[in-house]
């Protein structure tokens, strides 16, 4: 066995050295054991990540799970990195100047007057927390309104809010309230028939049933809801579904809460996925890619009154790492990036062509509902075509078919049916060409052998 000392002093391990560590030390209850191989990722670049032992590069779909809307190593945000770690690493309750700035910034470019306060916890869990500490504080109400399929994170209080459908929480149980649950509306896989023809036909049925639920319960404080759902996904409901939420919310005097977690920054082809909509949050949470993926930084930006509700000192909110001065800074380079480099364009432009070119594949009888927008789009994997019954299985062969040509894409929905491609908002047509032929032919394989 040959070791090689690494830059730090520490021997190399081979992978089987590290696939037994894995298997005697690392818990596998968390998502690391996701793929059916087990891989050690040792560098990523732009569209690809590299994997120990394995001379060919591995083109990622996955994009760290949404975190990565800058592609790996963008050389801006490595060089922000590089010069904020060498400045600054942490301090706690100062205000530094990117952290103020930050602040400014998104107040201003997020819909709504900018009379707006910002905060920037650590992961989107936390800036969920937050988001129902702030409903609760500022309405006097407790409970909290969200959606079947709605992924909003696993600590207790996000956990509350995600759908029991999407993660079975039941041996955690109890959570710091249930949150009152609303039909999503999913044209494709419509409770009521309606089968995409998005809202002809049902009336809204999903609407009228939240309207029923948020007219009888006097204790709601707030409605939290992805514009775009993304565990589910990338399901993208009708205007009038998001319209007519936000109405009720205004006659019933809860707070809309914008989970733009997953589908922010610059994803859908805007820099929030709600501006699809027109409509004007209350509060709107960020997180995964606001600090270009190399710090869990997320932010709260909500009206100021809301934020004046609470009393400034011991207000029970807060934690270590909040307010990271270097990731701010970072934050800061990542704004610039999107605005010099037309991303939100580019992201709109590609999105539109890779939905035209990934709709090729709903040529096979297993694959249905190409949806998304921007450069967020999913595929429906189905036993037939006819009843839309969900094929996880078939699904989860795509996606295993995928790894071994070298391709990482990631089962989702609720009822595991459906493939996610998560891309960098500076893609072209030739990577959008270059991703669906290669997608056509892991298909091709699969379909071959079933
Ligand atoms: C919409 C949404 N909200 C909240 C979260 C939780 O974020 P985190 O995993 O950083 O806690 C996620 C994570 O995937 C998400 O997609």
């Amino acid at each position: 066995m040959k070791y090689e000392q690494t830059a730090t002093g520490r021997r190399q391990h081979t992978v089987d050295e590290l696939h037994e560590i894995y298997r005697r030390f690392s818990t596998q209850s968390d998502e690391s054991g996701l793929y059916d191989q087990f891989l050690v990722p040792e560098r990523a670049e732009g569209l690809h990540v590299w994997f120990k032992d394995r001379s060919e590069p591995y083109l990622d779909l996955g994009m760290g799970f949404s975190a990565l809307n800058f592609g790996h190593q963008h050389p801006r945000l490595r060089k922000a990195v590089a010069e904020a770690v060498a400045t600054i690493e942490h301090v706690h309750s100062f205000n530094s100047e990117s952290k103020l700035l930050l602040s400014k910034a998104l107040a201003e470019m997020t819909p709504g007057s900018p009379n707006k306060k910002v905060y920037f916890p650590v992961g989107g869990a936390m800036a969920v927390d937050t988001a129902v500490k702030l409903a609760r504080a500022y309405t006097g109400k407790t409970k909290v309104a969200s959606f079947t399929g709605a992924f909003h994170g696993l600590s207790f209080g996000a956990m509350m809010l995600t759908d029991d459908a999407v993660i079975d929480k039941s041996m955690y149980a109890p959570y710091p309230g249930e949150a009152v649950r609303l039909p999503y509306a999913d044209c494709y896989r419509c409770e009521h028939g309606d089968h995409g023809s998005q809202g002809s036909k049902c009336r809204f049925q999903c609407l009228q049933t939240a309207e029923q639920r948020l007219r009888q319960d006097d204790d709601i404080a707030a409605l939290i809801i992805e514009p775009v759902q993304g565990h589910a996904g990338f399901i993208v409901p009708p205007e009038e579904f998001i319209f007519g939420l936000k109405n009720l919310c205004l006659e019933r005097g809860i707070l809309f809460i914008d989970d733009e977690i997953q589908v922010g920054m610059g994803r859908t082809g805007k820099f929030l996925a709600i501006e699809h909509y027109g409509v004007e949050p209350d509060i709107i949470l960020l997180s995964k890619s606001l600090a270009g993926g190399y710090y869990p930084l997320s932010a709260v930006i909500a009206r100021a009154d809301i934020w004046d509700n609470i009393s400034p000192a011991g207000s029970g909110i807060g934690s270590t790492f909040v307010n990271s001065p270097w990731a701010t800074q970072v934050a800061l380079e990542v704004l610039s990036v999107i605005e010099e480099d037309g991303l939100l364009k580019n992201a709109e432009k590609i999105g539109a062509y890779f939905t035209e070119r990934l709709k090729h594949l709903e040529q096979f009888d297993c694959i249905d509902n190409v949806t998304g927008l921007g450069l967020t789009q999913s595929m429906a994997v189905v036993k037939s075509k006819e009843t839309k019954e969900p094929a996880p299985e078939m699904s989860k062969r795509i996606q295993s078919e995928a790894l071994r040509q070298h391709m990482i894409v990631c089962c989702s929905g609720v009822e595991r049916d459906r493939i996610k491609f998560v891309l960098p908002l500076w893609v072209d047509r030739r990577d959008i060409d270059m991703i669906v032929a290669k997608l056509y032919r892991i298909v091709k394989a699969v379909v071959a052998t079933s």
